[in-house]
């Protein structure tokens, strides 16, 4: 039997002027970009091996990627994770959702940590990487779908180095894992070359939506996740989001359906809020979900985002106060893991005895009124509110939840117009560095930019 997914409110977006009826308006046109994403009938059609992703992972699949991370942990107390973008985004939200943020303190841990590189080009922060691990035994998942981006290449040029130094070049083979494509690319060259095991990126599924491939799931299972409860999670939301399920019944195309009305009333910037701190990352993925698939030709909502309270006390003036140009969509959470009071102090120097006096003695209780407070202060403020309510944080929620973005994210797009499955935009800077750097074939171009310098 299917759990409780996710809980979608819109019913806060309403006022000044914007009705039920408004967003009810939408329902033809979502159910058809639905249904545009299931016939691979619309701009990006290539890339829609996602769609189906979940419910298409074979036991074989799931078996190998078990192998693999077990292959690791048997050699290494850490494992670098070496990505950028959808090769690094996905892997990083899952893990900081579902740990332990003070893991690191601990001293004996059931699987290898994971640490991140090439998701950055800082000199100090490779530096700082190599001395952390100096007295650890480590390995390395090197991730790129294109199998040619500049910034993992050069934290992998680094990392295998290292490891080629540490256990020989024949030993190296066994701690290096690549994620890439099938057949192109120098990473997919080196691999085939050097003897390493690979995992496959397929084809029809572009980075940003590649979190249900071996790019997600194998850093995963070598961190100990449970990516057979994640992938349920998503299967099931794949389900409720399905081609024939309607407009009432789908909250995938309901939530599009409140965004695209929004940005249609002139909201420009949507807002991902949580109150739950682990969940930042889910944010960071998010904006590159959305970023990336909606920000073209002129048009598209920012995607920003915000840990709360925290950023009550920064971002909070702007979005109360500030131009009316935003809505937020707060990734609300029922029940934290643990149980956690508010000591009762005689003294009551702090003044805090009132939350004891009235019955509040969770730390959550105190985190929800927050919630209700900042949603009530910013709607009234003018700041629309979308809550997307999870039971708890787990592996099955998440994996629902990021196939819901996924799905949303589809379905806005092509309201929008654009194609959401590609990424054009991201090429100017590449122009540019290569240029600079003075790679072979943009000479020209590199004299011309350091002129403007
Ligand atoms: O969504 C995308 O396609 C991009 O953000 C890529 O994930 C990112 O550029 C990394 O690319 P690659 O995996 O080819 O190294």
């Amino acid at each position: 039997m299917k759990r409780e997914m996710i809980d979608l409110d819109t019913s806060k977006i309403y006022g000044n002027g914007i009705t039920p009826a408004e967003v009810s308006e939408l329902k033809a046109e979502m159910e058809q970009c639905n249904r545009m994403l299931h016939e691979r009938s619309g701009a990006g059609n290539e890339f829609l091996g996602w769609v189906d992703l979940p419910s298409s992972i074979s036991e074989q699949a799931f078996e190998a990627i078990d192998q693999a991370a077990r292959s690791l942990k048997e050699v290494a107390d850490v494992v670098i994770v070496i990505g950028i973008g959808g090769s690094y985004l996905g892997v990083k939200a899952i893990l900081s959702a579902l740990s332990d943020p003070f893991e690191m303190m601990s001293t004996d841990r059931d699987y290898p940590m994971l640490l991140f590189a090439g998701q950055n080009i800082s000199e100090d922060y490779l530096y700082d990487l190599f001395r952390a691990v100096e007295k650890r035994r480590i390995a390395a998942i090197v991730i790129s779908k294109s199998g040619t981006t500049t910034e993992p290449a050069i934290a992998f040029r680094l990392v295998k180095n290292e490891i080629e130094r540490r256990y020989g070049k024949e030993q190296a083979a066994a701690r290096i894992i690549a994620v890439t494509d099938e057949h192109r690319g120098a990473l997919k060259t080196m691999a085939t070359q050097e003897g390493y095991q690979t995992f496959v990126i397929p084809d029809d599924v572009g980075g940003r939506f590649s979190v249900f491939t071996p790019v997600g799931l194998l850093p995963l299972a070598v961190a100990g996740i449970d990516i057979k409860a994640l992938i349920q999670g998503a299967r099931d939301m794949e389900q409720a989001t399905g081609a024939e399920v309607s407009f009432a019944e789908n909250p995938a195309a309901q939530y599009a359906a409140a965004r695209t009305v929004l940005y249609r009333r002139g909201k420009k910037i949507e807002m991902l809020a949580s109150y739950e701190p682990q969940l930042k990352y889910i944010g960071e993925w998010w904006k590159q979900l959305f970023g990336e698939s909606e920000g073209k030709e002129g048009k598209g909502l920012f995607p920003a985002s915000e840990s709360l309270t925290t950023d009550l006390h920064s971002m909070g003036q702007y979005v109360q106060d500030g131009e009316r140009i935003l809505f937020e969509t707060v990734l609300s959470v029922e029940k934290p893991k643990h149980e956690l009071s508010v000591p009762k102090d005689d003294e009551n120097l702090d003044g805090l005895n009132y939350l004891i006096d009235n019955n509040i003695h969770r730390i959550n209780e105190i985190n929800r009124m927050a919630e209700l407070g900042t949603m009530l202060a910013h709607v009234d403020g003018g700041v629309p509110n979308i809550r997307i309510k999870l039971q708890q944080i787990d592996e099955y929620r998440i994996g629902a939840l990021l196939y819901f973005f996924e799905k949303a994210c589809g379905i806005s797009g092509y309201a929008l117009g654009v194609n959401p499955f590609d990424q054009p935009g991201v090429e100017a800077y590449k122009r540019n560095m290569f240029a600079l750097l003075g790679k072979p074939g943009y000479e020209q171009e590199g004299d011309e930019l350091r002129k403007r310098l």
